[in-house]
């Protein structure tokens, strides 16, 4: 009986504990304290963007320390492990996007935002160019920013390798919108394969989803269309079901190469039982507005062109550098040699300049462009910085003290001053001592449809790692993601979604 007794205690005393962690979290989260204001004394922090990178920083850095201005054309941040679920319903985009304003309002000094793109970094004049680039623009729409220190979190863009038609006619996965558009399109194509007196071969057209690039983005968008058609559609526009068909398209000879071979096999075979069509080898060369033409390598190595038509086309490739950090690595001679980023150094300083950082796929490392990667530089730095911020106010701390000393007149004063500036100065090394970055990879985990996923993930730093593929790893999937959103308020809105779809189904039917 004690120990029923003790066991029912510990339940109610659980429940108690995560309702007062709930309601501390509610509460906090609406009410944002008091800050501090702009201080002349402070150096200028200019954070550039507000995904990954520039987000992890924001949110271990001591803004005490410095006075932060963020820029970026997107007001919110994004969590993209789950944005190919906005794809078709599965979650509300809204559920992924943490707005920045809840951000920034719970640091300790206020931070300045800027809704805008950075057009230019001059690293000699130490400035930003910043152009708004939103529908409503006021009198001043361009300006710069001075800084002392900069870091340049901007991340990447698509890549289309130059392929005439991509940029005209496909869509791609990488921002919210991009999610909303492709939303919007299949529906879209599945209600015109439906208009009175479509031809059978129109029907096939409309209603063949091609997605180009056998990445995580493209076997993870496949896998959610997968489940909007067999979990919906097929139930509510059962004329389309046996002509709906997705087919993905990579140049290499497998998908998903940053995972293990078992589980690169266990994602096309899974893909084949789910009428997934996979076409390796097989580069896309052109794009029209109904069509793609692709060259496929044969077993014997001869190459054969093909027209393949499609309804909706994604295009999902990987990353490209974009326009303000291409022009950046122009102006430094140091960066004449980087082709996917800015190159830097183990302390993720840009090659060729001072105080300028970068952090994420704008950036150029061993690393995979990955947000595991970026969150991690992100926290490296908040780290760099608050260690930068104590250096200086000890050095100054140690200025004033041997100041002090030499003006001391009795042995004994300064003797006291003596100790106490050994005793600083050896704090002031400790703190001098951050080690380099290093990356910690924790695994890598992917979505692939009929409620199964991928994961080859390392346990313990490391000294463990495991290749699984199914339903269980499914679960983990999904829990993970879930606690690695970043709000309690995202993390409730999320679960709710899933409950949702898996209660009504997705939302999609509706084309707004
Ligand atoms: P981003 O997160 O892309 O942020 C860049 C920021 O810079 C944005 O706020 C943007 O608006 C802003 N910006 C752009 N141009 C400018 C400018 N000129 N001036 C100022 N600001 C600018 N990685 C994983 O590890 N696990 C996953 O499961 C995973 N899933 C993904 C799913 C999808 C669909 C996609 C597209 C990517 C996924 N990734 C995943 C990769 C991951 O999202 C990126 O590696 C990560 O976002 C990189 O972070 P970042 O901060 O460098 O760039
Ligand atoms: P990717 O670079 O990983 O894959 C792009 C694929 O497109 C490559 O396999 C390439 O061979 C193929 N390709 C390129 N040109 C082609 C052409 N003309 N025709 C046919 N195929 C072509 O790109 P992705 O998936 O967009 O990912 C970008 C980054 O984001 C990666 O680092 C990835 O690891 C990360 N990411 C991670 C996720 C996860 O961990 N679950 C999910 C999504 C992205």
């Amino acid at each position: 009986f004690r120990t029923i007794r003790f066991l029912w205690r510990l339940t109610w005393l659980s429940a108690l504990g995560g309702f007062a962690y709930l309601a501390y979290h509610v509460y906090d989260s609406k009410n944002p304290p008091e800050q501090l204001g702009f201080d002349p004394t402070k150096k200028t922090l200019v954070i550039l963007g507000s995904g990954w990178g520039s987000i992890s920083l924001l949110k271990k850095l001591d803004t005490e320390n410095y006075n932060v201005i963020v820029i970026s054309p997107r007001n919110f941040f994004l969590f993209t492990p789950l944005l190919p679920s906005c794809t078709t319903g599965t979650i509300e985009h809204r559920s992924i996007m943490e707005p920045l304003r809840h951000i920034i309002r719970h640091k300790k000094r206020a931070v300045q935002y800027y809704e805008a793109e950075a057009t230019k970094i001059d690293a000699e004049r130490r400035v930003v160019k910043i152009s708004d680039f939103s529908d409503i623009k006021g009198t001043v729409s361009e300006t710069e920013v001075p800084f002392d220190y900069l870091v340049v979190g901007v991340g990447a863009e698509n890549a289309t390798f130059g392929i005439p038609g991509v940029r005209e006619h496909a869509c791609f996965l990488k921002e919210i919108q991009d999610a909303q558009q492709i939303r919007k399109k299949v529906m879209d194509c599945i209600e015109t394969a439906t208009f009175k007196d479509q031809t059978e071969e129109e029907k096939e057209r409309l209603l063949h989803m091609v997605i180009v690039g056998g990445g995580p983005t493209g076997i993870e968008f496949a896998g959610e269309l997968h489940d909007f058609f067999e979990e919906d559609l097929r139930k509510w526009v059962p004329d389309i079901a046996d002509k709906f068909k997705v087919t993905l398209v990579e140049a290499l000879p497998n998908v998903l190469p940053m995972f293990s071979k078992a589980l690169i096999e266990y994602t096309e075979k899974t893909f084949k039982d789910e009428n997934i069509q996979v076409r390796t080898k097989t580069m896309v060369k052109k794009v029209t507005d109904r069509s793609i033409e692709v060259e496929v390598t044969q077993a014997d190595g001869n190459k054969v062109k093909e027209t393949v038509p499609y309804g909706l086309l994604v295009w999902a490739t990987g990353n490209a550098v974009r326009g303000v950090v291409r022009d950046l690595m122009g102006q430094l001679p140091a960066q004449k040699n980087s082709r996917r980023g800015l190159a830097v150094n183990d302390y993720l300083v840009v090659d060729g300049t001072e105080g300028i950082w970068s952090l994420g796929d704008c950036s150029a490392t061993k690393y995979a462009p990955t947000a595991q990667v970026a969150s991690q530089q992100g926290n490296f730095l908040a780290r760099l910085f608050n260690s930068m911020a104590r250096t200086q106010a000890i050095e100054n701390e140690l200025y004033q003290l041997d100041q002090m000393r030499q003006a001391a007149t009795g042995e004994e004063e300064k003797a006291r001053l003596t100790a106490e500036i050994e005793h600083k100065g050896r704090s002031l090394s400790k703190i001098k001592q951050l080690s380099p970055f290093e990356y910690s990879h924790q695994g890598s985990l992917a979505y692939i449809g009929a409620d199964r996923a991928v994961a080859d993930i390392n346990w313990f730093g490391g000294v463990i790692s495991s290749a699984t593929g199914g339903e269980l790893t499914y679960l983990f999937w999904r829990s993970a993601y879930v606690s690695m959103v970043f709000s309690l308020r995202n993390r409730i809105l999320v679960l709710t979604d899933w409950l949702k779809t898996k209660a009504f189904g997705r939302d999609d039917l509706n084309r707004i």
